[in-house]
């Protein structure tokens, strides 16, 4: 059996892609499968976690002994993870959150344009930024994750949305490579916190999980 040291704590967890409207049939969304998520729910879970889950997907199984709530847009999983936050001791969003949603979601399918046209047009509003909004309510003695999607100075952009989020570590990950990061099995990240950084190597997501709570959180019950 795997050490319980999470026994005691209360684990929120995001996972998956938002999906924010566009008409009745169609969407803005993005390449998250949730695996990293549903991973980290797991072993949240086989450390001892009590653990709430809010997905935007349905297409993976429910991982054993995990609350798990579905939602669609960025605003319902905002809605979401206020709900619970103030009662968890532990929060990641591992949900790939889009940064915009449309701005009038049309009641019925738009048609195609009669003109003759090449061009269409939809506009966009900006999405609340869930991380910062709960970096900004945070207690001191609350653990607060985010991950950094990265394309490009991974680990600088990671480093800049640790201070701007209010997290207390964010991970990093390169998305560019495609074998790892969205819709991959496999993930390779670097743990950063303001005083720490700590690059795991590459793995399969169920093996990252156990490592980034066995990494982070290997003294909970000391400290309890
Ligand atoms: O789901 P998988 O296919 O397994 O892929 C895993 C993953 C690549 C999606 C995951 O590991 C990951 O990187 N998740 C975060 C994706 C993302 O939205 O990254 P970001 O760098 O754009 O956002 C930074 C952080 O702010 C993230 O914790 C994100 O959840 C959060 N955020 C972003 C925008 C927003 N409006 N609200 C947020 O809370």
């Amino acid at each position: 059996t795997l050490p319980q040291v999470l026994s005691g704590q209360r684990v929120l967890i995001s996972a998956g892609g938002t999906v924010e409207a566009i008409d009745p049939v169609r969407y803005i969304s993005n390449r998250s499968s949730g695996k990293m998520g549903y991973a980290l729910a797991q072993a949240a879970s086989w450390l001892g976690g009590d653990v709430t889950l809010v997905s935007t997907t349905k297409a993976l199984t429910e991982p054993a002994g995990v609350q798990v709530e579905y939602v669609q847009s960025a605003r319902e999983l905002h809605e979401r993870m206020h709900h619970y936050f103030e009662q968890a001791d532990i929060v990641i969003m591992a949900a790939a959150v889009s940064d915009y949603r449309a701005k009038n979601i049309a009641s019925s399918k738009i048609k195609k344009s009669q003109q003759d046209t090449q061009v269409m047009q939809i506009d966009l509003e900006e999405n609340p930024d869930i991380l910062a909004s709960l970096g900004a309510k945070k207690a001191l003695d609350q653990v607060l994750i985010g991950f950094a999607a990265e394309t490009d100075d991974v680990l600088d952009n990671a480093r800049a949305k640790l201070r701007r989020k209010g997290a207390d570590w964010i991970i990093a990950n390169d998305v560019s490579d495609q074998s790892i990061g969205f819709n991959s099995d496999e993930n390779q990240v670097t743990l950063i916190s303001q005083d720490q950084e700590i690059s795991l190597p590459r793995m399969r997501k169920e093996v990252v999980a156990l490592e980034v709570f066995q990494t982070l959180f290997a003294d909970c019950d000391e400290r309890a």
